[in-house]
């Protein structure tokens, strides 16, 4: 290696020096993945005084390929509780069960993690503008971050199909929002066009390949806050596909450096009108056949064709793992169950993840000794309108009738 990490492309094995811009390898068109050298980082890992300090992304410095400090963008990501579900434990009869809740980010989901390193980059690469398609998420958090920086921002979304809270965000953060039509593979594929075109745009959806790198922490915080140990099972929603790897790899790379003994079994979840890597697993193949008219409630992980869906695939198989899909019933029942008995409140594609690992407990493929940790990837107020609708309504009153009708 030439530095201590460079693109290397996960399908013919090609590497590229990190100075340069790639999403996708030059020779062969596959995915581009960021490898350190872990040796040169286990030589220099310093645990006490990573434990000193604070826990954030940033704590994990020594593993995230950035070069110049000074300009490193962050509104302090990272560092969410890991919280233990007694009332969870006991109803789904297993030894202990925890949420990762990664809505307590700066913007409310996981996608903050990739973006504090992304936007970094894209300093460093010393672009004027940041770009991105998405669901809603990666759009609110690469808005906020952009702003930070002080960089343009343009953002493409599916029109109609973005939660009302996640369209708030970016708005508000002052990025250039255009809505087309169609769903979020199509926007994807708009917004590459673009960035192919345009050198100067830096796309940072999660084809970009320092994304995942800032997100690869959350497999870092959840074995930091377990005293480093590891759960048996990481269960996760799949979208694009990009964070089951991220974390995935997150755990590889600490066990590489001896920080930790064993990878947990990755276990995806998708929704049932949207489960590409979830029939490919089931049947045993490499190559996914994408959903064309992928539909549900969850709309942060309404994709049809995940562009990192190999690496998803990969990732299950590699730790042992297996993926499962749920209906738009059972996400929302996981949903109001976890903020009615453990008050943690999540959008539905996080809720996604509950739902599945329910169902694979009560199927007895876990075993009910084991220790499993769901990572809820968004907040509650990301669909305001989905949470309104799928609770009761308030009672309307007379002020004068009150007392009756508080039962
Ligand atoms: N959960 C939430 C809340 C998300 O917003 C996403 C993805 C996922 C899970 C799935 O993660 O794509 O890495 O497999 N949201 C993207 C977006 C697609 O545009 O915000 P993934």
């Amino acid at each position: 290696m030439r530095s201590w990490f460079e693109y290397e492309c996960i399908d013919c094995g090609k590497r590229q020096p990190p100075e340069k811009r790639f999403y996708v390898c030059p020779e062969c068109g596959g995915l581009l993945e960021i490898e350190l050298d872990l040796q040169y980082i286990s030589e220099r890992l310093d645990r006490e005084a990573l434990e000193r300090k604070p826990l954030n992304v940033w704590r994990y410095r020594q593993f995230l390929p950035i070069v110049d400090e000074s300009k490193i963008v962050t509104l302090q990501e990272g560092g969410t509780p890991l919280y233990r579900c007694r009332r969870l434990e006991e109803k789904l009869g297993i030894a202990e069960f925890y949420v990762k809740y990664e809505g307590a980010n700066p913007t409310g989901s996981f996608k903050d993690r990739g973006m504090t390193v992304g936007v970094t980059k894209a300093l460093e690469f010393g672009v004027k503008t940041v770009a991105c398609a998405s669901t809603g998420n990666t759009s609110a958090s690469l808005a906020a971050y952009a702003a930070k920086a002080g960089l343009k921002c343009l953002v493409i979304l599916p029109s109609g199909k973005v939660a009302l809270g996640k369209l708030a965000q970016a708005a508000i953060h002052g990025a250039r929002i255009v809505a087309v039509k169609g769903n979020f593979d199509r926007a994807l594929s708009l917004v590459r066009q673009i960035c192919e075109k345009r050198g100067d745009i830096y796309l940072l959806n999660s084809l970009n390949p320092f994304r995942p790198q800032g997100q690869k922490t959350i497999g870092f915080e959840i074995a930091d806050q377990l005293g480093w140990g590891v759960p048996d099972r990481l269960v996760v929603p799949m979208g694009n596909c990009a964070n089951i790897w991220a974390i995935y790899k997150g755990f590889f790379e600490l066990k590489e450096v001896g920080m930790i003994e064993n990878i947990p079994r990755m276990v995806g979840i998708q929704a049932e009108g949207a489960k590409p890597i979830v029939d490919a697993v089931r049947k045993g193949i490499d190559k996914f056949i994408p959903v064309e008219n992928p539909e549900t409630i969850a709309t942060a992980i309404r994709i049809g064709n995940p562009v990192n869906g190999s690496k998803a695939i990969r990732a299950i198989k590699r730790s042992g793992g297996t993926a499962e899909s749920v209906t738009d019933e059972e996400i929302i029942e996981a949903q109001r169950e976890l903020a009615r008995s453990e008050g943690i409140g999540v959008e539905p594609a996080s809720a996604a993840a509950i739902a599945g690992i329910k169902k694979l407990i009560e199927r007895g493929e876990v075993d009910r000794d084991e220790k499993v940790v769901c990572v809820a990837t968004g907040n509650v107020l990301k669909d305001p309108e989905e949470a309104v609708r799928v609770s009761e309504s308030p009672l309307e009153t007379e002020p004068e009738e009150v007392l009756k009708v508080v039962g």
